[in-house]
């Protein structure tokens, strides 16, 4: 099967190399030169374990080729997946479909036979009827039937996402799209993944609500993570308690200080304005969005107060800088928030990412000194705030952080560490929705400060 692919950011990299995987030849167009260049020269625009891999095999195989014009793109395909943008438009929170709606145009003008149109961007429900009637208006002459396939893939591990889903879900408004799109995902059906075919806007709602109701879960863990600090009780606890319940299960209980990243923000704002326009308001969805923001917002409140009420003057470390580990991404990431936040208050900051730190220069004040490794960033500073649960940062031995502190305090809004080894080693540990341990008080003891590349050399913890 032919297929081309309008996009050639995370969606449509991940998807088009993965659809080569399936045994598909892809062409993936990327309109924008500076990242189309990028892809000519076999550099990836986004970081995504195993991907550069994987679509380099696959251009050296023949099976994947990137163009920068849809007019490239399009001759023989059986099928044209857009993955362009749907960024929430500015002041209403509806997604932009603007993107969206450019394809189809060009489209119009190039296409030469049958074809089914696919939206694998996140679209409002009513976006592929839209299309049709677009397209019917515009190119009466051709037999263009429209499909919503959206896509559920986590950045760090949208490869396994993909190739692994729990379900395929292909919204169709007619059988060509239907038997064409079941074909491409055979390989998938064939080791036992479902298949769910429905019309069109319930495919597009699935995935909206689907992304809306782990949202919901996250702020409820949010919420009851704060009602545990009030009675005394654990979150993690509380967490794997309620996980354990078939009917509720594990995932998504973690936690943190809010939910960030290119999906749930704007897909909960886009899917409570679509709802209110249907004058069927979600309020639980609305309440998610809202949550969400005073959560973010409320965490330089509680590094704040973990320094002792002030932080002018103070020197912190911020540890983990995109919205989550295992990616570059700084879209919504709590992160800009509070280091914001902090330097408005006088917060001298130092900050570490694995990652994340090419694309935080530029969503970060100036002020802020960007370390090249942990270590760096926590050399003599009063207070450590852990914002993204790199696994690296698993591994930092707590006396060795201790050692290379100046200040005992840490502040960690993932709940990475263990409270009682903390306290032991002398910190003064703030986690979310957890006890508080009485750190062990080594003021009395003789010094224990050890210069940092002694102190990393016997723990061989933080790099
Ligand atoms: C999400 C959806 O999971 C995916 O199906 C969809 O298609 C795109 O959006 P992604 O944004 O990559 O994927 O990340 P995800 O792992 O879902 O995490 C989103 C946010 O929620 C992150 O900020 C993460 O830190 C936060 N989160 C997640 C929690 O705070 N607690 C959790 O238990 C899980």
């Amino acid at each position: 099967m032919r297929i081309a692919m309008i996009g050639g950011g995370y969606v449509g990299l991940v998807s088009g190399a993965c659809f080569a995987t399936l045994g598909a030849t892809v062409v993936i167009v990327e309109a924008d030169q500076h990242r189309f260049n990028a892809l000519r020269d076999g550099r990836l625009p986004i970081y995504e374990p195993g991907l550069a891999e994987l679509v380099s095999a696959h251009r050296a195989a023949g099976r994947l080729r990137v163009v920068n014009a849809i007019n490239e793109a399009v001759d023989g395909v059986d099928a044209v997946f857009l993955a362009v943008g749907t960024p929430s438009r500015r002041g209403d929170g509806h997604a932009d479909l603007s993107y969206v709606f450019d394809a189809v145009e060009q489209l119009a003008g190039v296409l030469r036979g049958p074809t089914i149109l696919v939206t694998k961007s996140t679209v409002p429900v009513g976006t592929g009827a839209r299309i049709a009637t677009m397209m019917a208006s515009l190119r009466p002459d051709l037999a263009i039937e429209v499909a919503s396939n959206p896509e559920f893939l986590r950045e760090g591990s949208a490869i396994e996402d993909f190739m692994n889903p729990d379900r395929v879900v292909i919204g169709t408004n007619g059988p060509r799209a239907q038997a064409h799109l079941g074909a491409l995902y055979q390989p998938l059906t064939a080791q036992g993944v479902r298949t769910l075919f429905t019309d069109l806007e319930t495919a597009e709602l699935i995935k909206y609500a689907s992304n809306s109701f782990l949202a919901l879960k996250i702020s409820f863990i949010n919420e009851m993570a704060d009602l545990c600090e009030k009675l005394g009780a654990d979150v993690t606890q509380l967490a794997c308690g309620m996980g354990l319940d078939h009917r509720i299960g594990p995932k998504f209980l973690r936690a943190g200080p809010g939910f960030g990243g290119s999906c749930f923000p704007k897909d909960t704002q886009a899917l409570a304005r679509i709802a209110q326009d249907a004058g069927a308001p979600t309020r639980l969805v609305e309440t998610v969005v809202a949550v969400n923001e005073t959560r973010k917002a409320a965490m330089t409140g509680r590094i704040i107060s973990a320094c002792g009420g002030s932080v002018r003057g103070r020197r912190i470390a911020v540890l983990g800088l995109t919205f989550k580990p295992d990616t570059d991404d700084m879209r919504d990431a709590p992160a800009i928030g509070i280091i914001h936040r902090l330097v408005d208050e006088g917060a001298i900051i130092t900050a570490y990412d694995p990652m994340g730190m090419d694309h935080a220069r530029f969503q970060l004040p100036a002020r802020v000194n960007f370390c090249p490794t942990a270590r760096t960033a926590l050399n003599g500073v009063d207070a450590a705030v852990f914002v993204t649960e790199w696994a690296e940062f698993r591994t930092i031995d707590p006396d060795a952080l201790r050692e290379t502190m100046r200040g005992r305090v840490v502040v960690d809004l993932r709940n990475i560490f263990d409270p009682a080894t903390m306290a032991t080693a002398g910190i003064i540990y703030h986690g979310i929705g957890r006890k508080l341990c009485a750190a062990t008080n080594r003021s009395d003891q003789p010094s224990q400060r050890l210069p940092v590349e002694q102190v990393y050399a016997r723990s061989l913890s933080i790099i």
